[in-house]
């Protein structure tokens, strides 16, 4: 199973994470990151700052998981500006180094293929940064998503879009489609680390956690992974049985384990 990591808070988190983010880039200055947009792993970015400050970042690659289908590469809630604003300029990465899933129409049938195409030529992923919806999708893996799926276009949720509707005028702004790495792509990950903060994500973490393996609940796929690390809030801690053993583990992990 994952590993559950509770934590007091979302800098807590952050500074957790991108310590060892941060180490995988000093150990390896190609390392292959999978990076996760929306509101979660905002902290993270914002941790790593500090930390890679004098670290040679020039050849570290970038897959980020989805991107919106028709929307203008430009606009600012494209998950290609997305990245490009909390990820590639304050970190200093080589933007043609970060990869976004192509999102336009023309080819588009295409465009999945090409993305696993790019991230096999990269050595695959080595860390694989994920939120989890309130419905259970990672990526933009809605509910029913096969566990081999790999990148492809697929439809959001309404609820989905109603979540999504706060970073754009509307609802009906959200668009409709998304480009996704599939449950197959992400499992592919050498590590998972999945991030999730506050009361409405507790239910969500607690069935991709402790409830059954189903493509119901597209979380779940993470117990099929050998390293997945789950770094949560008390808050969206607060739907699990088995809080109290993942604190006694985490209190107890050997040094040598490291995340
Ligand atoms: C984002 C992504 C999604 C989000 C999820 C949670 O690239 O793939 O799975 O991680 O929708 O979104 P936030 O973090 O905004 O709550």
């Amino acid at each position: 199973m994952a590993e559950i990591v509770i934590v007091r808070d979302k800098a807590e988190a952050g500074a957790l994470v991108a310590d060892e983010i941060a180490g995988l880039i000093r150990a390896d200055p190609q390392t292959v990151l999978g990076l996760a947009t929306g509101s979660t792993p905002l902290p993270v970015y914002e941790a790593l700052r500090t930390r890679l400050k004098g670290v040679d970042v020039s050849r570290v690659r970038g897959f980020a998981l989805d991107e919106y289908v028709g929307i203008d590469p430009s606009h600012p809630e494209s998950y290609r500006s997305v990245i490009t604003r909390e990820v590639v300029e304050p970190l200093g990465l080589d933007p043609s180094r970060i990869r976004t899933p192509d999102g336009s129409p023309a080819g588009i049938e295409h465009h999945g293929d090409e993305y696993e195409q790019a991230i096999v030529e990269a050595g695959g992923i080595d860390l694989q940064l994920l939120g989890i919806g309130t419905d259970g999708h990672i990526g933009f893996n809605e509910p029913g998503s096969s566990f081999a799926s790999l990148t492809r276009v697929k439809t959001l949720t309404e609820q989905t879009r109603r979540d999504n509707a706060r970073f754009f005028d509307s609802v009906d702004d959200v668009p409709m489609h998304c480009i996704t790495q599939g449950l197959g792509t992400i499992l592919r990950a050498r590590h998972l680390v999945l991030l999730a903060f506050g009361e409405g994500k507790a239910a969500a973490v607690a069935a991709a956690v402790e409830g059954p393996v189903t493509a119901s609940l597209p979380g779940s796929a993470i117990q099929l992974h050998p390293h997945a690390t789950v770094v949560v809030d008390e808050a969206a801690a607060s739907r699990l049985d088995r809080a109290g053993y993942y604190r006694y583990a985490y209190a107890n992990k050997p040094d040598w384990q490291g995340l």
